[in-house]
């Protein structure tokens, strides 16, 4: 294919080349291992910000579009180790009155997805144009994958993106994101930009590049874009896995919990609240407090669970405890090894028809700042049994107290 040449010659694409490539894939004229190609060249050598904004546009238009609505927030997240924070910002918003929508993807690598989470309770996360407006209409809150009506061609890229070790490009990163909030008619959108070891992005010049990408490409139609860039270096929270992951957003919802995943829960609400209802993030914060207090968040995604015809469920199976070997303060927990471990108990997809097992994954007992002595339990682990050596790697201790890093690294608009 001469453009897939032009593409190895390090060459610039127009848009009906690009067009041709991608729009040739969700026809089927292109197949897997060819697209492969594409994508491992553009991880390769990159795409400009022209090429990225057509691509997203192509993106776009391989479906359905919902007009543009400027009261209508959304959130993502480009994706993390323990990442439930959408479990969490979307019911506190949604119980203050802002109507608030995310089209989400399953998991990437080792990296877990919003809707697996849901998937694993039982609650539909694919909707009509129909079912979308009920579900906002009736609890101001959506969730939604993309179907095969909006941007159906992310879906497909974004499966074999997964499985051919081409997740990290910023282009691709960029048009993928981007390409569904515009799609769903989202006015505002929120991009939190997780930078670390268990990041898709792995350094603040890299998330730097991708704010100011989305943003740009948010303005070339009329959206207002914020990216908040956020530590992922350790595992945010302490559950990692489907179910474990809904456990753990229904303690900080039930206020239960004080971790960074609350601290970054309160100030992702406040930032989106302050953005929605024009009020300072003082008065935000306030806000966002007293629903978390009353219960009231708790309630909103006890609802929409409702609403959804999930179910929550604790999870039955006996863990295998990890004793430590060593004393001292936990210092760093790798999110990668916790992630890719997650994954190998069953939590993730290691191919692409992969099913996970929704009650898999890892639950850290102890966490960075705690004290540990030698043979305390530091982590659970739930699922297939796997050779677990490699989780001692993962935790790294020190005599002294770590000094603690705020979550928040920077907020760009
Ligand atoms: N989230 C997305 O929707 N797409 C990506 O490429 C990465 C994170």
């Amino acid at each position: 294919m001469k453009e897939i040449e032009k593409l190895e010659r390090k060459e610039k694409l127009s848009y009906i080349e690009l067009d041709n490539i991608f729009t040739g894939y969700l026809n089927n004229k292109i197949d897997d291992e060819e697209m492969t190609k594409v994508l491992k060249l553009i991880c390769k050598n990159d795409l400009t910000d022209e090429e990225t904004i057509n691509l997203t546009d192509i993106f776009i238009k391989s479906g359905q579009t919902l007009p543009i609505n400027i009261s209508f927030v959304d959130k993502h997240s480009t994706g993390g180790v323990g990442d439930k924070t959408t479990l969490i910002v979307l019911p506190i918003l949604a119980s203050l009155g802002v109507r608030i929508s995310k089209m989400s993807g399953k998991a990437l690598e080792y990296t877990g997805g919003t809707i697996d989470k849901l998937d694993s309770i039982g609650v539909k996360t694919s909707l009509t144009k129909e079912e979308f407006y009920n579900a906002i209409g009736e609890t101001n809150m959506v969730i939604s994958c993309q179907t095969d009506n909006l941007c159906p061609l992310d879906k497909k890229v974004y499966a074999l993106r997964d499985v051919t070790g081409t997740t990290k490009s910023i282009p691709l990163i960029a048009s993928s994101i981007m390409s569904k909030k515009i799609a769903s008619g989202a006015g505002k959108i929120l991009i939190d930009i997780k930078v670390g070891k268990g990041a898709l992005i792995e350094n603040k010049k890299q998330a730097k590049r991708l704010a100011n990408l989305m943003i740009k490409i948010g303005n070339k139609y009329d959206r207002k874009v914020i990216c908040m860039l956020t530590r992922m270096d350790n595992p945010l929270g302490s559950n990692i896995g489907n179910r474990l992951e809904i456990e753990e957003a229904i303690d900080i919802l039930k206020n239960h919990k004080n971790n960074d995943l609350r601290t970054l829960a309160v100030e992702m609400a406040s930032i989106m609240y302050a953005f929605n209802k024009n009020c300072t993030i003082d008065k935000a914060r306030e806000n966002v407090i007293r629903v978390l207090k009353n219960n009231d968040a708790y309630n909103k995604l006890i609802s929409y669970i409702e609403f959804e015809g999930g179910k929550i469920e604790d999870s039955k199976d006996e863990p295998i405890e990890i004793k430590s070997l060593k004393s001292g303060y936990v210092k760093s927990i790798n999110s990668r090894i916790i992630g890719e471990t997650s994954m190998l108990l069953g939590a993730g997809r290691i191919n692409k028809d992969d099913k996970i097992d929704y009650d898999a994954g890892v639950v850290l007992v102890k966490n960075v700042g705690d004290y540990v002595k030698t043979g305390d339990v530091i982590c659970k682990l739930y699922g297939k049994e796997i050779p677990y050596n490699k989780i001692y790697e993962a935790y790294k201790f020190s005599i002294i107290k770590p000094f603690k890093k705020n979550i928040i690294i920077k907020v760009i608009e």
